[in-house]
């Protein structure tokens, strides 16, 4: 019964030590790979840890679409202008999926909103660091989407099933997004001095706060194991920095851009590129508040829901309106 193990990296079945009946049938259908629908019984720390890693999600989506959308009437020209308009457009799209997403664990959406506005729920460190030039839609692309696939993947097979449909469509635009980050790179690699100059100062920018984008050390990160009990996480996070590291180093190099770690290494033995320390106090100052724009981040996003009121408002009159009707 108990014959199917976790997925790579776990210690072992997880233990039905301790667990209620229904925690342990529940297990059971998890290592089965039976997919958790809403109407599911499930432990409650399951639903909590859902609802914490989607909101955090939807919520980096959302956010997310504030650095990048500071080019869009900057572009430097139409064809990029469209792209960058899309993608933006296709992050607000992957933020309204996961709302929704946590919202069949039978959370509010305004609840979800609420704690993002107040500061409480975190959203991915990576979007309180500025863009300063047009090169850093570029490595955003490369980089940020690159690592936030690599995340993504796996969550297309995780356990709870609304996540993971979600998590298919969003991969695929993804990848339109890791793709004209590198096209963007690509051709400032191939133009003037400057250009490529522009190039090297993004990438030099933004590959330590990519790395940290996986999150924490597999020693420090206080909800992998259970996690991957649950099938909520299929892999660790140094393992998939390091498969983000083992793509990209090379794809630097194609671009003939540097890395900005003097210790980066290939091993021959284990076939891996080997990082220099990454600084993980900065990791946790920005997690913590203290980024370069945290507090304007969280400032543009407030005005924005405080701007949208009227549309709210307008939408539940409509509501109310088409209810009235039908009832009369
Ligand atoms: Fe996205
Ligand atoms: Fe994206």
């Amino acid at each position: 019964m108990y014959s199917q193990l976790v997925d790579t990296g776990a210690k072992g079945k997880p233990s039905r030590e301790g667990m209620s009946p229904e925690e342990a049938a529940f297990q059971d259908r998890i290592d089965q790979d039976i997919t958790v629908e809403p109407r599911d019984w499930m432990p409650e720390q399951y639903r909590k840890t859902l609802i914490r890693q989607i909101s955090q999600h939807a919520h980096s989506e959302i956010v997310g679409m504030l650095p990048e959308g500071n080019w869009i009437s900057r572009a430097p020209s139409l064809r990029r202008k469209l792209i960058l308009l899309a993608k933006v457009q296709d992050e607000a799209g992957h933020g309204l999926y996961l709302y929704s997403a946590a919202e069949t664990l039978g959370v509010d959406r305004q609840e979800l909103l609420d704690a993002l506005h107040s500061g409480k729920a975190k959203y991915s460190s990576i979007f309180n660091y500025p863009t300063l030039t047009w090169a850093d839609i570029g490595a955003i692309g490369w980089l940020v989407d690159g690592a936030a696939i690599m995340n993504q993947i796996p969550l297309c097979r995780c356990s709870y099933g609304p996540y993971a449909r979600a998590m298919v469509r969003i991969c695929k635009e993804e990848s339109f997004h890791q793709r004209q980050g590198y096209e963007i790179m690509l051709e400032l690699c191939r133009g003037t001095e400057e250009q490529k100059r522009m190039a090297q100062d993004a990438l030099n920018r933004w590959w330590w706060p990519s790395l940290m984008m996986f999150g924490p050390p597999d020693g420090e990160s206080v909800h992998t194991q259970q996690s991957m009990a649950w099938k909520i996480k299929r892999h660790t996070n140094d393992e998939l920095r390091q498969r983000f590291i083992d793509q990209t180093v090379p794809q630097a190099h194609y671009l003939g851009l540097t890395l900005p770690d003097p210790e980066l290494r290939y091993d021959e033995e284990s076939g891996h590129w080997q990082i220099g320390e990454i600084d993980w106090s900065e990791f946790w100052r920005v997690i913590q508040g203290d980024g370069p724009c945290n507090r304007e981040r969280l400032g543009a996003r407030v005005r924005a829901y405080e701007e949208g009121a009227w549309v709210r408002e307008a939408a539940r009159v409509h509501a109310e309106k088409q209810a009235a009707r039908r009832a009369a």
